[in-house]
Formats: structure tokens, C-alpha cells, sequence
């Protein structure tokens, strides 16, 4: 696989991380933002969650105790991932938003001491992640090839269709769940194509359970200024005028949708103009923008989404209390009667 602008690490550390020359605005679409932010509700993309600052709160988020998502989901790889390493033999790790990768160290660990050394590729929109995520990475296993893609998972999956042999799909912290309907089975629709019957999709899920346990994990103080930075990040990015002071964190379970949702509250009357977007609009007091949805799964549901996409649920690992999942799928290699339901 092509690979260009190597970086280096510390001295004995070699990794590369490529895309950073990829267009801004392939990666935040400034079009599909006045769009969404037109809509009734407005919606604001997760992706603005996470430039620089927001990836240093997401990892901050990890630690406050009432987020019990990053340690269950820790929990569950560090019992498990020889059994996973067992069950696919020898493979080459594609991780969608690694993040810092700091879960998937285990998994590497368990790969490289059950079939020796191999490759990690991580996927992520924030190129200073990739660095933590080599660091991290690295450390464990100093001979691994460590190859960062700065890109969205679509634009990065693309990029891994040069890796030969068996491959492991990787996504952790209960990222898929951020993603709408149209934006999951698109990620799935590229998932099918960059992966090759017998591949694997390893993928970390949050199940539905009690509202107060929910709420508490996105109401904690980290969440609370991850959600209104977004709007500092669009004022950076597209010259906007967001008083985040004027905005009041709202974050809530919505039962019949198996969801939590994160909004931003306005406190008051007030124009906003994005002004490399050429954007202005009038929110009224009390109208919420939505900027985040983190969907609480029911297992048989989550397994139809991918048995649809031709992935065959293959194990799943819980923790004791059954709050959050693990589940391994293997891309079938059989013909589709039909085909999958397109993307909107
Ligand atoms: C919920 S965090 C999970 C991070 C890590 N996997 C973990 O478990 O701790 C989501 C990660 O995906 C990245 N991300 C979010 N949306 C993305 C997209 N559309 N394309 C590529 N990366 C994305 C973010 O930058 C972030 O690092």
C-alpha cells in the first residue's frame, strides 16, 4: 500500500501517518452543515465534536466516573481479545476512529503474542489523535506497522483495499452508535466493499438500560463542555459568531428511539452567521440544535442491521451486568438475494 510523508516517532519508532494533505472540506462539508443546520430540528454533524480540543475532552470524558462506556468496553477487551484473536487467526487491524487506540492496545497485545507481529491501520478525522494513537500503539508493540489515515471512515476505507490477506474491521467506544440511520448503512455499504468475504468487523456497542444511568454518563461537567465546544469549533472553522454562554447543555434518553440525545439550548433569542458559509439564521429562545446521538442497542436489533449488509454475527462478548457489547461479525460469502438497502 502507497504510503507517503513518513513522520517520526521517538528514535527507535517509525510510523505514517497519511491524509494530512486531504481538503478540509472533504472532511467537514460546509454544505451538508447549512443544510442540516436549515432543518426542523437543526442538527449539527458529530464530526464537529472532535478538532483538537474535543479529542483531548473525549479522552478526559473516558475517565469521569459516571461514563461507565469506556471502562466496561475496557473491561471486555482485556478478558477477551485472545478468544478474538483465537477465532479470526492472523489478521491485518483496520480501526474506524481509533481515538488514542488506548483500548486497542490489548487487542494488538493479544494479536501479536498469539500470531506475532502484523499491521494496524487507524482511521480517524483528527490527525493529532493518529500521533497519541501511534504512541500508544507503539509502545506495546514497537514492531508492529503502524499506518494512521487522516480521513473519514468512508475516504480512509477506501485507502485500505491494498492490504492483502485477512483483515479485521475495528470500531470501539460505541462510535457507530453516533450515527444516523443513512450514515450507518453507508458506513456498512463501505465496510462490505473495502473488506473481502471471511473478513472480520470487531465492533464495540452500548446496550439500552436505565435512564438514569444513561443520562448521568452524558451529563457529567467533561460532557457538558465537549457539547459546547462543538460551537467554538464552528466559529473557528467557518468564521461564526456562537456565544457558547448563550447556550445551555441539554442531554436526555429518548426511550422509543433507543437513543440518548445531546443538544445545545439556546438561551436567548439571537442571529448566528457562518460567514465562510455564507449562512445566517434566527434562533428563537428555547429552540434546541441537536449535536449528538448515541444509540442504545437491544443485541437481535443491532445484529439484523448487519445481517442485512451480509455480516454474520459470529460471537459477542458482555460484561457481568450486560450494559455494554462486543460483538465479532465475519462478511458472509454467499450471494445477496436482494440487494442491501442503499444509504439515503
Ligand atoms: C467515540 S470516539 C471513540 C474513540 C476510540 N475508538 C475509543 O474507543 O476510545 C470516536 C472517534 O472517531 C473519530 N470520528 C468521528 N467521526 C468520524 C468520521 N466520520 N470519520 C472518521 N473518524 C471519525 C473521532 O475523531 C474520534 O476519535
Amino acid at each position: 500500500m502507497a504510503r507517503h510523508n513518513p513522520s517520526e516517532g521517538p528514535p527507535s519508532r517509525k510510523y505514517n501517518i497519511i491524509g494530512a494533505d486531504i481538503p478540509e472540506t472533504v472532511l467537514f462539508k460546509g454544505d451538508s452543515l447549512v443544510s442540516s443546520l436549515s432543518g426542523t430540528p437543526r442538527v449539527i454533524n458529530c464530526v464537529y465534536y472532535y478538532d483538537d480540543t474535543g479529542s483531548i475532552l473525549f479522552e478526559r470524558l473516558c475517565s469521569e466516573p459516571t461514563y461507565y462506556l469506556f471502562r466496561t468496553e475496557k473491561e471486555i477487551i482485556s478478558q477477551n481479545a485472545k478468544a478474538i484473536a483465537g477465532i479470526t487467526g492472523p489478521v491485518s487491524l483496520i480501526e474506524l476512529g481509533s481515538g488514542n487506540a488506548g483500548k486497542t492496545t490489548l487487542l494488538v497485545d493479544a494479536y501479536v503474542k498469539t500470531h506475532g507481529p502484523a499491521s494496524y491501520t487507524a482511521i480517524d478525522i483528527n490527525h493529532s489523535i493518529l500521533e497519541r494513537a501511534a504512541e500508544n500503539i507503539l509502545s506495546v508493540t514497537p514492531d508492529f506497522d503502524f499506518l494512521g489515515i487522516v480521513g473519514t471512515y468512508q475516504t480512509g476505507l477506501v485507502q485500505t483495499k491494498e492490504l492483502t490477506g485477512r483483515k479485521l474491521l475495528v470500531s470501539f467506544g460505541s462510535a457507530i452508535g453516533n450515527l444516523y440511520d443513512n450514515e450507518l448503512c453507508s458506513l456498512l455499504l463501505s465496510a462490505r466493499a473495502a473488506l473481502s468475504p471471511g473478513d472480520y468487523f470487531l465492533v464495540g456497542i452500548d446496550l439500552d438500560k436505565e435512564t438514569e444511568m444513561l443520562e448521568a454518563a452524558y451529563n457529567n461537567q467533561t460532557a457538558i463542555l465537549g457539547n459546547l465546544c462543538v460551537l467554538q469549533h464552528l466559529n473557528w472553522r467557518f468564521s461564526g459568531n456562537f456565544d457558547i454562554f448563550q447556550f445551555r447543555h441539554v442531554a436526555f434518553h429518548n426511550k422509543s428511539l433507543q437513543r440518548v440525545e445531546a443538544h445545545l439550548e439556546a438561551m436567548q433569542a439571537q442571529s448566528i452567521n457562518l460567514q465562510k458559509l455564507n449562512f445566517s439564521f434566527q434562533l428563537e429562545k428555547g429552540e434546541m440544535i441537536r449535536t449528538e446521538i448515541m444509540r442504545k442497542v437491544d443485541l437481535n436489533s443491532f445484529h439484523g442491521m448487519f445481517i442485512e449488509y451480509g455480516f454474520r454475527p459470529v460471537h459477542n462478548w458482555t460484561d457481568s451486568y450486560k450494559r455494554y457489547a462486543v460483538c465479532l461479525f465475519q462478511l458472509s460469502d454467499k450471494q445477496f438475494e436482494s440487494e442491501p438497502p442503499l444509504a439515503s
